[in-house]
């Protein structure tokens, strides 16, 4: 039988089965605390902002590539390109010679292939997609909050990746986005390989988030 329910709607359940709890593990919680709450040197900070540059390189790489076969392909949002942003993080934590001193963990890597390999059926770029721009306009929002505040980002430099001051209202870019999801005309059998596709991206995330730890 064919679900009726709106795709919106089936990731959004399929995100709050991602999202790990924070007692999940012994190891979880260092570095996701001290980047929170501070206690991080300027090196350890960059981790973060390194695993961002990998997988949103490899995102909006694909994205050029769809947009190059169609002009109209309907997740372009420019509004959401990371990378520029990413980059002047880096260089405010690291200096100049930012992307000599990067390179993926091996979580990331693996992410950074699967998107690479996955990444050219829409569908399955849909989901690497939503993941991570709808990551940032959520709980991305509340961890910029609370990071700025720990390392006195008040002028905004060295956080920038949280910003997108071409988004007027958050909330109201999300509905649009839902609706772009919606409106995007998936066969049945898309959609759940989207949903798997989502699950994995959350299993990627998760686990890269626990190998920032390694740099403590
Ligand atoms: C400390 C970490 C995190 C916090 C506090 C957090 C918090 C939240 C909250 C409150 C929402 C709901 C926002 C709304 O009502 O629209 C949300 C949505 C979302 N989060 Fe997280 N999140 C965290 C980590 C993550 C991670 C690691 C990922 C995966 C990369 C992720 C992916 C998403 C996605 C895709 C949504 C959108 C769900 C939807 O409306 O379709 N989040 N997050």
């Amino acid at each position: 039988m064919t679900d009726t329910t709106t795709l919106s709607a089936r990731l959004r359940a399929v995100s709050f089965g991602g999202h790990r709890q924070p007692d999940d593990d012994q190891t979880d919680g260092r570095y996701g605390e001290r980047y929170l709450h501070g206690g991080l040197t300027g090196a350890q900070v960059a981790a973060q902002a390194a695993l961002h540059f990998f997988v949103y390189e490899a995102i909006e790489a694909k994205l050029a590539e769809h947009l190059e076969r169609d002009p109209d392909f309907a997740f372009a949002f420019p509004e959401l390109i990371r990378l520029p942003a990413i980059e002047r993080d880096l260089e405010h934590w690291l200096g100049a010679d930012w992307r000599s001193q990067i390179e993926p963990t091996p979580t990331t890597k693996r992410y950074v292939e699967r998107i690479q390999e996955v990444g050219d059926q829409p569908h399955l770029f849909v989901a690497h997609h939503y993941t991570r721009y709808l990551a940032d306009l959520s709980g991305g929002q509340m961890i910029a909050a609370m990071h700025r505040e720990a390392y006195g980002l008040s002028d905004r430099k060295g956080a920038e990746f949280y910003d997108f001051p071409e988004i007027e209202s958050i909330p109201e870019f999300k509905n649009e986005y839902r609706a772009a999801l919606d409106a995007a005309g998936f066969s049945d059998e898309q959609i759940r390989e989207l949903e798997d596709e989502v699950r994995l991206a959350y299993d990627f995330n998760n686990q890269a988030g626990q190998e920032l730890n390694s740099v403590l």
